[in-house]
């Protein structure tokens, strides 16, 4: 049987939060926000081993205390999102048919519930696939003075989260043919193969953290959770 790693980008800045403490390791219920993601994994019994990519500069990473037994730490963080990805399946010794589990460290809220549906439904899927959620208010496009342009029929739009479930071969094959700087998703590296991911239903709590007012959200449902 083909094992499901789980790979977890984690090189960012934070610009949009804007903090002095990069958003991976900002405090959310008592530990960094990224220790909360990585739990969420490890804990799940169709995951077989959990991967991070931080950055080489990172100066953050070692302050805290890690379960390392079942954590590999890869520091080969690139200048975008996708080339963190890229590189860190470089560095991991995966077989052509494993499955790898793309998550964002910034999604915290991924619940089991999501990760056995998504792996559940990709079991003998011939692409692979990503959570996501079919896009649930009506859809504008604003205008430069921010000012309706017009209104986009809402039917069939969803908005992609992860994890983004791959085959390790056909991940790398993907990333390797398609622009990193310019890519914000494993699946659009898929798509540009001609290929169609599936989309399966993801759920609102597994948002990303990507504004300072997403921090009290965020902790929000992690202690209701816990309580
Ligand atoms: N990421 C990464 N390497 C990069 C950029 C992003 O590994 N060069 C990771 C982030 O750490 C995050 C995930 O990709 O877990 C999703 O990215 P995002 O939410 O955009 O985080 P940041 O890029 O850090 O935030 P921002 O875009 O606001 O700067
Ligand atoms: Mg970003």
């Amino acid at each position: 049987m083909s094992r499901h790693i789980a790979l977890v980008p984690a090189a960012g800045s934070g610009s949009r939060i804007g903090s002095a403490v990069p958003k991976q390791y900002l405090p959310l219920a008592g530990r960094p926000l990224l220790a909360h993601t990585l739990a969420a994994l490890l804990v799940h019994p169709a995951i077989d081993a959990v991967a991070v990519v931080i950055s080489p500069e990172d100066e953050w990473f070692d302050r805290y205390v890690w379960p390392l037994e079942r954590l590999a730490v890869l520091r080969c963080g690139g200048a975008s999102r996708a080339e963190s990805v890229a590189s860190g399946l470089v560095q991991l010794a995966l077989d052509d048919d494993d499955w790898v589990l793309v998550h964002d460290a910034a999604r915290v809220g991924i619940s089991q519930a999501a990760l056995t549906r998504l792996i559940a439904t990709l079991a003998s899927d011939p692409v692979g696939g990503l959570l996501a959620l079919p896009v649930p208010d009506t859809v504008k496009r604003g205008d430069a003075d921010g000012r309706v342009a017009d209104t986009l029929p809402r039917a069939g739009l969803w908005l992609a989260q992860t994890p983004q479930m791959f085959r390790a071969g056909l991940l790398k094959q993907a990333l390797a043919a398609a622009p990193l700087a310019e890519i914000t998703d494993e699946a659009s590296a898929i798509e540009r193969l001609g290929l169609s991911p599936r989309l399966v239903e993801g759920e609102a709590g597994n948002f990303k953290v990507t504004y300072p007012q997403d921090l009290s959200l965020a902790e929000a449902l992690l202690s209701a959770r816990a309580g």
